[in-house]
């Protein structure tokens, strides 16, 4: 990777024509969300509510439902997949929000603030069980070995993630790997779960995966910029949770990294010391811009994301796969 190359053009991108065509699809996969958030213990139901009903981009759904169609079949274990594919992303929200101590989500108050961190990590809990139900009725083990996997990689993400915040030597093939495995796999796995279910011939299914891992990667590093440079009313979350909490994302190595002796003192205090003070949030941010570091994760984004288009030449030109393209784009222009 080469975060120090000169600028690559980004390219303005859009997800409206992805849900416009997938919009049915879409209100299955929905209404199958809502049935099996379903439970006679009155805290379930509730606190998943709260959060699925404030909505969410559904993208990786979207992905699986795509992938389906670009391969001309497999509508109802298709659909399935895209809710399980949901309902694991929503149950790593639920046990990310504890986990970072993350106050906002999809714009409404965090479920642990309202409920507490032991109903939020039980409730992601019965949402993941959700998830493996809806799999076992496609029959499909290939299905359910490609969300099993990604379900364990996703953990592990967040776990070497967890033990090496606050690390500013952490090196960017291991931001890498971490990125990859907590949020990567599962774009991954959405398109190539879908592609599967279109009994697609092997090189498409690979063909998908790839595409959904280059976007995955795109979206995080975005992400990782928007934490800094975004705003909280369009994003549905606060910025400035990862340099609270210390997390050594690519804005945060590359600003460290050129802005050199200089600012060593100040990085070493807010993030290695945890000793962070009114205006540091700031200041970090003012640092970061000065330095380019948002811009070149931006600009490794769109890498990715032209990657990720790159991957989807083996099909043919269609309206699906032109939205799939488009999507890759967005995930690097999106402010949301
Ligand atoms: C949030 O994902 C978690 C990350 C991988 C950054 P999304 O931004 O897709 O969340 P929703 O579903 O739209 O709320
Ligand atoms: C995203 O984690 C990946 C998972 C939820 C597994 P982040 O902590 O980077 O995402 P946000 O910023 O809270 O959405
Ligand atoms: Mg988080
Ligand atoms: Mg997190």
């Amino acid at each position: 990777m080469d975060a120090m190359q000169a600028p690559t053009t980004r390219r303005t991108g859009s997800v409206d024509r992805l849900i416009a065509l997938a919009t049915e699809d879409m209100a299955a996969v929905d209404t199958l969300v809502r049935a099996r958030l379903e439970s006679p213990v009155a805290l379930i139901p509730a606190l998943a509510e709260h959060l699925i009903s404030a909505g969410g981009k559904r993208l990786r759904p979207l992905l699986t439902v795509a992938a389906a169609r670009l391969c001309g079949d497999g509508r109802d274990s298709a659909l399935k997949l895209a809710a399980a594919v949901e309902f694991i992303h929503t149950a790593t929200l639920l046990h990310d929000d504890v986990v970072d101590a993350s106050a906002l989500r999809r714009g409404k108050v965090a479920a642990h603030l309202i409920w507490g961190g032991a109903s939020s990590v039980l409730v992601g809990d019965f949402l993941f069980a959700r998830a493996f139900e809806l799999m076992v009725e496609t029959d499909s083990m290939r299905a359910l070995n490609i969300l099993a996997t990604a379900s364990r990689v996703i953990a592990e993400g967040e776990v070497l993630q967890l033990t090496r915040s606050h690390d500013l030597a952490l090196d960017q093939d291991t931001y890498l790997q971490i990125i990859s495995a907590k949020t990567a796999e599962l774009f991954a796995a959405a398109a190539e779960a879908g592609a599967v279910a279109a009994q697609a011939a092997p090189d498409r299914v690979s063909a998908l995966r790839a595409y959904g891992l280059k976007l995955g990667l795109a979206f995080q590093l975005v992400d990782d910029a928007l934490d800094y440079s975004g705003q909280a009313n369009a994003l549905g979350k606060n910025t400035g949770d990862d340099f609270r909490e210390g997390k050594a994302t690519l804005p945060l190595l590359l600003a460290v990294a050129r802005t050199g002796a200089r600012d060593a003192d100040f990085w070493a205090r807010v993030i290695d010391r945890r000793d962070q003070q009114e205006g540091d949030f700031r200041r970090a941010r003012e640092l970061m811009i000065g330095v380019g570091a948002l811009e070149a994760t931006l600009d490794l984004a769109q890498d990715y994301a032209d990657s990720a288009k790159a991957a989807l030449s083996i099909f043919p030109a269609d309206a699906w796969r032109s939205a799939l393209e488009e999507l890759a784009d967005f995930a690097v222009s999106r402010s949301a």
